[in-house]
């Protein structure tokens, strides 16, 4: 009884402090975005106090955290939604209700709790007539890495088949892949596996993605540096998560924080997260770039340099052939120079691209669109990533 007491006193405290540091300046509805700020940096140093005295993993914490948004499957007036399985992974399906005058279009959507993003889902479904399909794929630490991997591309390709398309009046010429943040990563990742699968070459139409992580070999972008601390998503949180997924190894938790975790054979990946090549001169500000530490971890982990973990390591000929793409980051965002770059990249061999940069936006925003606290900002994503689909699916 106790020590519980005394975690709630230091958390208040901690939260009090945290909410009174400061923010970007045009940040719109400051004290909301404090406010969640305050809590994801609570809920990490909660964690990383818990884990030091023994008494859960780090990572337990934010999955406990996560489970307050979870919905059931409930059809509305316009939206049928079904909780099924494709090829033995659990679906989350939006089907309109309304009988299509020609066949319907489809968006695939990946994040980890895909429970958590109902509305949105609904929304979609229901503006656009078009089948969604959310994907609840096994998360990290308790499966890593490509377990999330192969559960999106085994869904996604058992969806594709024409018996099932058809059976949806899915139009398999109107597919498009959508992900935010991490789950922004398998939706790139999915999309260049499909693109340079014979089989599957052409049936993806566009990809979109929303303030996605596209690498982790490089730990100090300009933005890694500037939004180290938030707000929201904070850089030795992202970097303990991201860790985790790839191995069960401390050290290479410490090593990614210095920067300094890539083996020395991975020195030809570097071209491909080149900031100083790929960054618009804007975001470069007087940064200066400093070429990689490598080979001071003794472990070596296949995983890092492994484009199916990082989309951005594969190589201009792999990027050529990719669908229209739309691409969301946000100005006070750690990982906005993932994007950015992948823009550059994606531009360079001429795919589609259509960047919607949010002057004002914080990482996550679309998450806080339900819950005790929303942000005006998640709904601005929102309806701009759902008008982009009414005008390009
Ligand atoms: C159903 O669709 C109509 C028209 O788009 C909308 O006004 C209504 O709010 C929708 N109902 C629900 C439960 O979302
Ligand atoms: C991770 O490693 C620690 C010890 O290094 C071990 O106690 C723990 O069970 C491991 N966790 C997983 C998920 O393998
Ligand atoms: C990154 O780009 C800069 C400037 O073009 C160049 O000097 C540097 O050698 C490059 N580093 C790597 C690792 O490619
Ligand atoms: C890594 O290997 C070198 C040489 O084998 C050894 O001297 C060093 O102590 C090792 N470092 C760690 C952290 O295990
Ligand atoms: C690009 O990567 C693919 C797969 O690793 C490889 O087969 C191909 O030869 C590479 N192309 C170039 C131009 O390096």
């Amino acid at each position: 009884m106790g020590y519980k007491s005394l975690c709630f006193g230091f958390s208040c405290i901690l939260f009090a402090y945290f909410l009174y540091s400061p923010i970007p300046e045009n940040i719109e509805e400051p004290w909301k975005v404090r406010y969640l700020d305050a809590t994801v940096k609570v809920v990490s140093y909660m964690a990383t106090l818990f884990e030091n005295i023994g008494l859960m993993k780090y990572e337990k914490l934010f999955s406990t955290s996560s489970v307050f948004y979870i919905t059931q499957a409930v059809s509305d007036e316009n939206v049928t939604v079904i909780d099924t399985y494709f090829s033995n992974i659990p679906v989350r399906l939006y089907v309109p209700k309304r009988k299509p005058e020609r066949k319907r279009p489809a968006v695939i959507y990946i994040h980890g709790e895909i429970k958590a993003y109902d509305n949105m889902n609904r929304l979609t479904s229901n503006k656009l007539g078009a089948v969604v399909l959310g994907i609840n794929y096994r998360l990290a630490p308790k499966y890593p890495f490509p377990a999330a991997l192969d559960d999106c591309v085994s869904v996604t390709k058992f969806f594709l088949q024409d018996k099932v398309l058809a059976k949806y009046r899915v139009d398999p010429t109107r597919i498009c892949i959508m992900g935010d943040s991490s789950g922004g990563t398998l939706a790139a990742t999915v999309t260049q596996l499909l693109r340079n699968d014979p089989e599957f070459r052409n049936r993806i139409k566009a990809q979109a993605l929303i303030y996605p992580g596209l690498q982790m070999i490089d730990t100090f972008l300009p933005s890694h540096r500037e939004y180290a601390h938030g707000p929201i998503l904070i850089r030795e949180v992202m970097l303990k998560l991201l860790s985790l997924y790839v191995a069960n190894d401390s050290s290479l938790i410490q090593a990614s924080l210095r920067n300094e975790h890539m083996p020395e054979e991975s020195r030809h990946l570097f071209k491909f997260v080149n900031w100083s090549d790929f960054l618009p001169e804007k975001y470069k500000k007087n940064h200066v770039y400093t070429a990689p530490v490598l080979g001071k971890l003794n472990a070596s982990y296949p995983a890092l340099v492994d484009s199916r973990l990082f989309p951005l390591l594969v190589n201009d000929s792999q990027l050529q052939n990719l669908p229209l793409t739309y691409i969301v980051t946000c100005e006070h965002d750690l990982l906005r120079d993932d994007g950015l770059i992948y823009i550059t990249r994606l531009r360079n061999v001429g795919v589609q691209v259509i960047h919607d940069h949010i002057e004002e936006g914080v990482h996550g925003a679309i998450s806080f669109t339900t819950g005790s606290v929303v942000l005006q900002l998640g709904f601005k994503i929102r309806s701009r990533y759902i008008r982009w689909l009414e005008e390009n699916l």
